[in-house]
């Protein structure tokens, strides 16, 4: 089978490590990639949100099968672009149509799906330019922290999380008379604090079954202790142990089920990975968002725990055939330590030479943000590795992985020091 990856992240070239181990996998691609990718699969140049160029390649490659890593493609609509391709409309994609997408793409519409499916979630109400006048009302019902959030994509920038009336007030201003966020933030939402620990729950569907995947923690703020500002993910731990089974049953019986239900009773065919990021209230899911896609760096600690072969559950979620497919998971422990350009999230420099990619390691080294350059690979973004290790417990786990973040480094790198340290006594 000839397989097409979209994207250059951690995520993607973790997805292009397990897909290139299947024996069902003759030919891989991805577009963009990066130099990571580029070691086990061939890199396309073209961007994720060029239908027009992605298609004629796929149709001159006859690439049977395209697995969607990040949510823009799939919020912009690839599938349906690709499907109403008639030549192509036999191309089996991983990744929702627009309308699925809009679980990511629109906030106030992922809440009302909740809330119509009867999905645990904070409390909420969404404004407009006009109602703003309603919106400061509301908050002054309130009680502090305030949730503020754009109602679409926001590059990650789009929540605040406000300690008094004054600065929630200034953020919805900002969103919906100054347009900060331009389109994206024309409705706002105002939400219900949650005060609890978070979880990132992974789905891959069918459009009628499912299967869960392990679940894992992400870190996402820059500093040690989860303080600083909010990053695309510092790094990721499964299993987490407060995840246990009867928490793990509640989030099937009241999150993952009524989420599948829901979407075959709105007719949205959803054939793709779903990424629940929950919050544990008590002992209670709650769900904080919908994202239309895998984790990143989630999918460097879930991937490697899965033991069966990935194209034969992606191919199945893709033909709507998951039915009778069991999950095979390694119970170890999976560690991912981001490595990041120091500076990131704020400015920081491209093109740095990185040094000991070639040292022994007991870990996996996941390519982000980088790229070949005069044969040596530098850096080419924030985040730029991902280091992830299986131990039996999550100590092991994280000694072999920061033993290889010793032996990597370039002018000016960064990465956290405590990542699963909160996991380690519960
Ligand atoms: P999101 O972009 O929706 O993932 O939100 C970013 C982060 O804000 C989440 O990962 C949570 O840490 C936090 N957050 C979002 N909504 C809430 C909420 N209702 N209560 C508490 N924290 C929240
Ligand atoms: N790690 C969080 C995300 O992928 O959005």
């Amino acid at each position: 089978m000839k397989i097409l990856i979209l994207g250059s992240g951690g995520r993607e070239h973790t997805l292009a490590w397990k897909i290139a181990q299947s024996d069902q996998c003759d030919k891989l691609f991805v577009a963009p990639g990066n130099a990571g990718t580029a070691n086990i699969a061939v890199n396309i140049d073209l961007a994720v949100t060029d239908f027009d160029q992605l298609a004629t390649f796929i149709e001159k490659e006859s690439i049977d099968l395209v697995v969607v890593g990040p949510e823009d493609p799939l919020v912009l609509g690839f599938r349906d672009y690709i499907e109403s391709t008639g030549k192509l409309s036999s191309v089996k994609i991983v990744g929702p149509g627009k309308e699925g997408a809009r679980l990511e793409g629109s906030k106030d519409f992922s809440k009302q799906f909740m809330q119509k499916y009867n999905i645990p979630t904070a409390a909420f109400a969404t404004f407009t330019r006009e109602g703003i006048n309603d919106a400061v009302e509301y908050l002054n019902k309130l009680t502090p922290p305030f949730v503020i959030k754009a109602d679409g994509l926001a590059a990650g920038k789009g929540v605040l999380i406000c300690e008094d009336l004054e600065s929630a007030q200034k953020g919805i201003k900002e969103m919906l008379l100054d347009e900060k966020f331009g389109e994206a933030g024309k409705k706002v939402l105002i939400e219900q604090y949650l005060q609890g620990i978070e979880l990132s729950v992974f789905v891959l569907a069918d459009g009628k079954d499912y299967l869960i995947l392990p679940e894992a923690k992400d870190y996402k703020r820059i500093g040690e202790g989860d303080t600083g500002l909010n990053t695309g993910g510092m790094g990721a731990v499964s299993p987490v142990p407060f995840a246990d089974q009867e928490f793990m049953r509640k989030v099937e019986e009241k999150v993952v089920k009524p989420t599948i239900e829901g979407l075959r009773t709105e007719n949205i065919d959803y054939k793709g990975f779903i990424f629940i990021g929950l919050m544990n209230m008590q002992g209670e899911p709650y769900v904080i968002e919908y994202n239309v896609r895998m984790g990143d760096p989630e999918t460097q600690a879930v991937i490697p725990r899965v033991e069966n072969d990935l194209v034969d559950l992606l191919w199945k979620a893709a033909a709507g055939n998951l039915k009778g497919t069991q999950l095979i998971t390694t119970p170890e422990t999976a560690t991912t330590i981001v490595m990041v350009a120091g500076g990131y999230p704020g400015q920081y420099a491209k093109g740095q030479e990185i040094s000991g990619l070639d040292s022994q390691t007991d870990s996996l080294v996941f390519h982000a943000g980088t790229k070949e350059q005069e044969g040596q690979v530098v850096t080419n973004g924030g985040r730029v590795l991902g280091i992830t290790s299986l131990g039996k417990n999550i100590a092991e786990a994280l000694k072999k992985s920061y033993i290889t973040v010793d032996n990597i480094s370039w002018q000016d790198c960064n990465y956290r020091k405590d990542i699963g340290q909160d996991l380690l006594n519960l």
